[in-house]
């Protein structure tokens, strides 16, 4: 009953003042599927009625609830009968259950706002949708334009990463981030939490982990220098101010439900088996020389990683991500994988023994040893793997997902094996690269050119993937890496607008992309980042 009358409504809005009218310009991001538009404005006030006759939905209009108190400081009645007079907002749900769960349909006339999704996520999205859509004074009267939308993403993994090893964030600013990732419809956070520079988790049984991993007596000023022999330069310069911070267990089961009441599912990374000074500089054992190690103050790669020759390091491994999976509730954990060097375990006499006993040809293999051995651990607690692309090199891991990062190369690659696949090539999908020509008045970045269009431009699936393999690409992400990305401004300057340009690239059908329309409507919605406060590459302003 309740979704025939929802059918009713929305077949009565489609049918009035919608057709022939050209659509006008909505400061909508990610461009929804199907979009049409009326001159014509619905008025939410405070006498706004939401119609709620399925509880299911109570999370999301809460959610609609706390945007409108803190942006316009009041909130909406929640009933759930339909009201004989008055303008209301009314959800309900799809007559035959088709499981598309991200997708809804808004359809907004001059009385009514008119959602139908099956899923929660559905809905969350559609509220997402109305809110670019509300005018921006802080005033009792939101004009909203008058629109009927059909709306569905593209690809299933939209992701957005942030580096919290080489810089640290505080819960608060992560929290930020993630309004931003929602704002966009991305429904991945791959949090980077350890690094060689910083250890950012609360292990319960490995205090040391934050007390001495999470810390740094200093940090290198501007880009390092090496010498002949690989070994850091004398001329490197460092600040001499101890830099540190961590997430204890609290924090981070606040930021998971943050995130989840947000759509969004957090993939922890623990890197390993490069990558891991920070740990080592509490746990030597686990090395293959024993230490001791410093928190690494430089960036770049170390030689000293995780001794795969060791059975201690694996339980030690183990016990760590026993208490990470217990934290996260989303399918994947990202054990990293990239850039291992394999100098130490070339003379390493329990790497070279576990070489011979398990038969393997090289130190590439070793790798995958190391990996597949972690991921049967990840297995067993009902968990995925992910990794960067190195851990192809020597064999993929029988069930592991790969992130191609150096190129698509490796994303291809592990497609045609019939592997799950995240596209984030370094060109464009890292926004830690500089997006303007000009590097004189760009902010130091670590190189590299990813302009806004070549973001926007971005095709996840490569043209040479059959369909069948191309089945197998998930979707795509962008990375924020802070080395030279000191503070949380500098991250919003980094990752916006390109954020919103990968939205699309994720969401919007591709026939539908425009990057001039794109730019025409992110000039609009820049209003609203401006509200929000966010400190945003401004360049395609006098595009
Ligand atoms: C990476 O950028 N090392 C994954
Ligand atoms: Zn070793």
């Amino acid at each position: 009953m309740k979704s025939i009358i929802g059918l009713f409504i929305f077949i009565a809005i489609s049918c009035c003042a919608f057709a022939q009218i050209p659509t006008r310009v909505l400061p909508l991001i990610p461009l929804p599927r199907e979009v049409k538009s009326s001159n014509d404005n619905f008025i939410l006030t405070n006498k706004t009625i939401i119609v709620l006759t399925n509880d299911k939905f109570k999370q999301e209009v809460d959610y609609l609830n706390n945007y409108l108190k803190k942006n316009y400081d009041f909130q909406l009645q929640i009933v759930s009968v339909l009201p004989t007079d008055g303008n209301y907002i009314f959800i309900t749900q799809p007559d035959f259950e088709a499981g598309f769960m991200e997708n809804y349909d808004l359809s907004i006339n001059q009385n009514q706002i008119v959602f139908i999704a099956e899923g929660n996520a559905g809905l969350f999205y559609g509220i997402e949708t109305l809110i670019q859509l509300m005018s921006l004074e802080k005033t009792q009267e939101v004009k909203i334009a008058c629109v009927q939308i059909n709306d569905a993403p593209r690809y299933q993994w939209r992701g957005m990463h942030l580096d919290c090893s080489r810089h640290f964030f505080t819960k608060e600013e992560v929290k930020t981030y993630i309004d931003y990732l929602a704002m966009y419809k991305f429904n991945v956070f791959h949090w980077h939490l350890t690094d060689d520079q910083g250890w950012r988790i609360e292990i319960k049984k490995y205090p040391l982990l934050t007390k001495v991993g999470s810390q740094r007596k200093e940090t290198i000023i501007g880009k390092p220098k090496w010498d002949k022999n690989g070994e850091p330069s004398k001329d490197n310069k460092y600040d001499g101010i101890p830099y540190g911070g961590f997430y204890t267990q609290d924090d981070i089961k606040d930021i998971v439900s943050y995130a989840q009441l947000r759509h969004i599912t957090i993939v922890p990374e623990i890197e390993m088996p490069g990558h891991s000074l920070a740990a080592l500089a509490a746990f030597p054992q686990y090395s293959c020389t024993g230490g001791p190690f410093e928190t690494f103050t430089k960036w770049g790669v170390t030689d000293d990683v995780y001794c795969a020759g060791n059975d201690s390091a694996f339980l030690f491994i183990q016990d760590i991500l026993t208490e990470v999976i217990d934290l996260f509730p989303g399918k994947y954990i990202h054990i990293g994988g990239d850039e291992c060097l394999k100098e130490r375990w070339k003379v390493c006499p329990k790497c070279q023994k576990r070489i011979a006993d398990e038969k393997l040809k090289n130190e590439n293999e070793l790798q995958s040893y190391f990996i597949t051995r972690i991921e049967k651990f990840i297995n067993s607690k009902g968990k995925q793997v992910i990794g960067w692309d190195e851990i192809l090199e020597g064999g993929l891991a029988p069930n592991a997902a790969v992130m191609s990062w150096r190129g698509t190369g490796g994303g291809i690659a592990a497609a045609k094996q019939k592997h799950f696949v995240v596209m984030t090539p370094g060109k464009p999908c890292y926004f830690d690269h500089y997006q303007s020509k000009d590097k004189t008045k760009e902010p130091l970045a670590i190189g590299g050119f990813n302009p806004l269009d070549s973001v926007y431009a971005y095709d996840p699936t490569p043209k040479t993937l059959s369909e069948e393999e191309g089945k197998f690409i998930m979707g795509a992400q962008g990375n924020v890496w802070t080395e030279y990305i000191t503070d949380f401004s500098k991250v919003q300057y980094m990752s916006m607008p390109r954020m919103a340009a990968l939205s699309e690239a994720l969401w919007t059908p591709k026939d539908k992309k425009n990057y001039k329309d794109f730019i025409v409507r992110l000039k609009l919605h820049s209003k609203l980042l401006d509200k929000m406060g966010v400190n945003y590459s401004k360049q395609f302003l006098s595009k």
